[in-house]
């Protein structure tokens, strides 16, 4: 990593691993819940999916039940949360899913290699927001699915306004369908085909 990172719970920084529980908290499933949240994913068994920021992996098991026969990928700046979403998939009886460290303003993925991404939480912490979605877009199937989810609450959450501004500068569609209004939002965008 060349960029200088900063770490904490306020805006603009990366969420602390040391942090991670905060974010397993027990009643967010009121708020953000993983079955619902991978319904939305429409998911075949076989899809290629990757996870940007999945932290300690609140959403990983749900998601990697959905693809039996594909491919469920974890991606992190922190190699501390990588290991602790796969630690948490394997007590759930679930395969761990493959983890790659990095940033997200540089996938190291093909062209191409992915059916759909999904970001919960992740986007507001990454400067350049919109290069990030760049390089989600090179790295979905034409047509494929991006899923964004931001809640309400959090200090870098992006609104859905901006996030639409952002998807389409970076060549995604909005997908048909409300994202919601309340306490969080999921949004749809597909890659153009
Ligand atoms: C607030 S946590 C959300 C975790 C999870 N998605 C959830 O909702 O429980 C944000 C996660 O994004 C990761 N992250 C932040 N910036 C990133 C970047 N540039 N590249 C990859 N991961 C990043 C953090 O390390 C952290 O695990």
């Amino acid at each position: 990593m060349t960029r200088e990172v900063r770490f904490g719970t306020g805006k603009g920084a990366i969420f602390p691993h040391q942090k991670a529980g905060m974010l397993l908290n027990s009643l967010r499933r009121f708020v953000h819940s993983a079955p619902k949240l991978a319904d939305r994913l429409e998911l075949t068994p076989d899809a290629l999916l990757l996870e940007i920021g999945p932290g300690p992996g609140y959403f990983s098991i749900e998601f990697a039940r959905r693809v039996p026969r594909g491919r469920h990928v974890l991606f992190d700046i922190q190699s501390e949360m990588l290991a602790m979403a796969r630690s948490r998939q394997g007590t759930a009886g679930v395969t761990p899913s493959p983890a790659v460290q990095g940033d997200a303003l540089r996938l190291p993925f093909a062209d191409a290699s992915f059916d759909a991404a999904v970001l919960v939480a992740v986007l507001g912490e990454i400067p350049g927001p919109g290069d990030c979605l760049q390089e989600v877009r090179r790295v979905l199937r034409p047509g494929g699915l991006l899923c964004v989810s931001e809640t309400r609450g959090d200090p870098d959450r992006i609104r859905y306004d901006e996030l639409r501004r952002l998807a389409e500068g970076a060549g995604f569609v909005a997908d048909a369908g409300h994202p919601g209004r309340g306490w969080s939002y999921t949004a749809k965008f597909r890659a153009p085909g």
